[in-house]
């Protein structure tokens, strides 16, 4: 039919439909235009939930996936799977009823979307009525609207012509323009739609994903050509990376390929994980793993111990998916050796690790007015001149008291000894408020001082200070490790703790004695000996007992075997050697590497080695499995 027959038709069925509103259909082409403005948009409940799909980033998760799947359905590695372009705009849900469009709506929260019918009623490629077979009764289809590139560019040719700012980007926009009061705003920014889902799934007499997109296509509705079905997840990596190749010559935005798994009986069995994302299907993005950015200036970070480290203020840029704008630069050497300069293009990384770090300049995209960076000679919280111990590569403020120091002590110590609800924020406030200046003023909290703080209630302050209270039974292990004594964390605080039994037994110990306890080494003994040898320290300690607090090691279980060693050496005829190990230690006892005096036996099994002439020499008990048995109490 030609545009001007066209024309003729519609302005001859819109007259009719104005004499005889009674036969307007919902599927009537006139809808395309009529709607008349909303003053707002009405809440739509989606009956069935409209799920996202979960990321991967390179080919390993990709398989993880499948494994993960394989897990509660073995038969989904030759289940098949379909392959679709992840179009980049924005989900709608039309539900159709006797084969007419009745309603579409946004996303919105997977639940609850909003109802953008007459907009949806605008865009020429949905469908509103169906057409073909099998069309269930009642069915809600699901796809995506999107914003060609070149329509989205002569949007924002005219906008610039008329002086309006212009959009950012095509699937933004998309959203926005759906969202419009105004149906005829939507209708004239050329949107489009693809189809690839349909709920509920049991509503469709098939059997596969692919038999679903082939059934859309009959119904009427655009689907993206570049669907491809594959036999294994080999195949369907190789299919991803060369749909990957196409992707940037669509003529619409797409950030990936959605992989899913092609028998329909399948989704069911799998199921969805957390009410979000179905398990069957996933994303691979092409999100880089590596960006590059310009790194805008490096700034310092004190760390508790007082080390300095520089890290990266970065233009925002994504990497694997998440927008980063700071990135460690691990220390001032680093930045020396890969010849990183304030202003320069860095190549920016979060593969594998939480926590962005740069690797390096892009030496070719150097801008003229680059500069050398070197660690500031003054602390940046405190302005104490910095210090770098001879053979360290890091630098440190050395000033106890230094405000960038304390806080972070502080939030370690409260981590450290579990006191729910004072995180790095509260501490902040605290210290700022002057409500607090070292750890020990933590335990002079009351309910009162804290309300006078923002973000304290009557509820959320006694919660703190019973958090605090709680804390004060923390065992000596825990206390030390919170204290912050550099090189000692978790494992070195357990094994003083077991030792000493009591903070004042330690506070007490001279450096031979520290130095003896077994896995601890002289570096880590004169750092304890020092930190309580100090006399700030000393006063911090005496405070922090002022308030009741008197940590202690709890005699590990109190069992048969406390307060005894043990050594094994050899194979035992039944247990292992991490369940003798955990035998020993639930029953209250030790057991050490080494035979010293102070073994109280060894434990021997088939083909000993040279422990059992150790204990020879040294006069040590031996015995075997069986007795071990007898002395925990498991057997006769
Ligand atoms: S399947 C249960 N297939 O990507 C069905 N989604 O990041 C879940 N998307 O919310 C969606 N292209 O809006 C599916 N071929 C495709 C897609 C696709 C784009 C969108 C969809 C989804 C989002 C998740």
């Amino acid at each position: 039919m030609s545009d001007a027959e066209y024309d003729r038709l519609f302005r001859e069925l819109q007259a009719l439909e104005a004499e005889h509103p009674e036969l307007r259909t919902p599927d009537s082409p006139t809808y395309r235009i009529g709607a008349e403005p909303q003053s707002q948009l009405q809440k739509h409940k989606h009956r069935v939930p409209m799920l996202s799909l979960a990321n991967a980033f390179n080919e390993e998760e990709v398989a993880d996936w499948e494994n993960r799947m394989a897990r509660i359905a073995a038969d989904v590695r030759e289940a098949g799977y379909t392959l679709e372009v992840k179009i980049d705009g924005a989900a709608v849900s039309l539900t159709y009823e006797e084969a007419v469009f009745t309603v579409g709506a946004t996303r919105g929260n997977g639940v609850i979307g909003e109802d953008i019918t007459a907009n949806l009623r605008t865009i020429p490629d949905i469908p509103l009525r169906l057409t073909g077979e099998k069309i269930p009764k009642w069915i809600e289809v699901r796809g995506e609207v999107y914003f060609p590139i070149a329509a989205f560019d002569e949007l924002n040719r005219k906008r610039e012509a008329a002086n309006e700012p212009t959009y950012a980007n095509p699937r933004n926009s998309a959203a926005g323009s759906l969202r419009q009061l105004d149906p005829k705003i939507t209708r004239e920014r050329g949107l489009r739609f693809f189809a690839f889902h349909v709920e509920p799934q049991e509503a469709v007499p098939l059997k596969t994903q692919r038999e679903v997109l082939d059934a859309l296509a009959s119904w009427g509705f655009p689907v993206e050509p570049h669907r491809k079905l594959v036999a294994t997840l080999a195949e369907a990596q190789k299919a991803i990376a060369e749909i990957e190749q196409e992707l940037p010559s669509l003529g619409f935005q797409a950030d990936g390929v959605v992989v899913k798994v092609d028998r329909l009986a399948l989704h069911a069995e799998l199921g969805v994980i957390g009410e979000r994302e179905p398990r069957w299907a996933i994303a691979r993005k092409f999100a880089p793993e590596v960006a590059v950015t310009r790194l805008l200036d490096i700034m310092v970070n004190v760390g508790r111990t007082g080390v300095l480290t520089p890290f990266a203020v970065l233009e925002p840029v994504e990497v694997t998916g998440v927008t980063v704008s700071l990135a460690t630069l691990h220390n001032a050497d680093m930045v020396e050796a890969k010849g990183i300069m304030v202003g320069d293009y860095v190549e920016v990384t979060r593969a594998g690790e939480v926590i962005p770090q740069v690797l390096g300049p892009v030496r070719e995209k150097r801008p003229p007015d680059a500069r050398p960076w070197k660690m500031p000679e003054v602390c940046p919280r405190c302005g104490s001149p910095v210090e770098r111990p001879a053979d360290e590569v890091a630098w440190y403020c050395p000033n106890l008291s230094c405000p960038g120091r304390v806080l972070e002590t502080i939030v370690h110590f409260a981590g450290v000894m579990d006191i729910r609800g004072l995180g790095y924020e509260r501490v902040r406030k605290l210290l700022e408020a002057g409500l607090i200046k070292t750890i020990a003023d933590i335990y002079r909290l009351t309910a009162e001082a804290l309300k006078t703080l923002d973000g304290f209630a009557d509820k959320s302050a006694q919660q703190l200070v019973d958090a605090i209270t709680v804390s004060k039974q923390q065992p000596l292990s825990t206390f030390l490790f919170a204290l912050g004594i550099r090189h000692v964390g978790g494992t070195v605080a357990k094994l003083l703790g077991r030792e000493f039994g009591s903070l004042d037994k330690l506070t007490g110990a001279p450096l031979e004695r520290v130095s003896e306890v077994q896995g601890i080494g002289p570096i880590i003994a004169e750092a304890v000996v020092h930190f309580f040898a100090e006399q700030r320290n000393q006063e911090l300690i005496a405070r922090i007992k002022g308030f009741g607090l008197d940590p202690r090691e709890p005699e590990a279980g109190g069992g048969p075997l406390s307060g005894q060693r043990y050594v094994l050496t050899g194979t035992f005829p039944t247990l292992s050697r991490t369940d003798a190990q955990k035998l020993i230690e639930s029953a209250g006892g030790r057991v050490a590497s080494g035979v010293s005096k102070k073994t109280t036996a060894v434990v021997a099994g088939v083909e000993p080695g040279t422990k059992l002439d150790k204990a020879r020499t040294l006069g040590v008990d031996i015995i075997d499995e069986k007795e071990l048995l007898r002395r925990v109490g498991r057997a006769q």
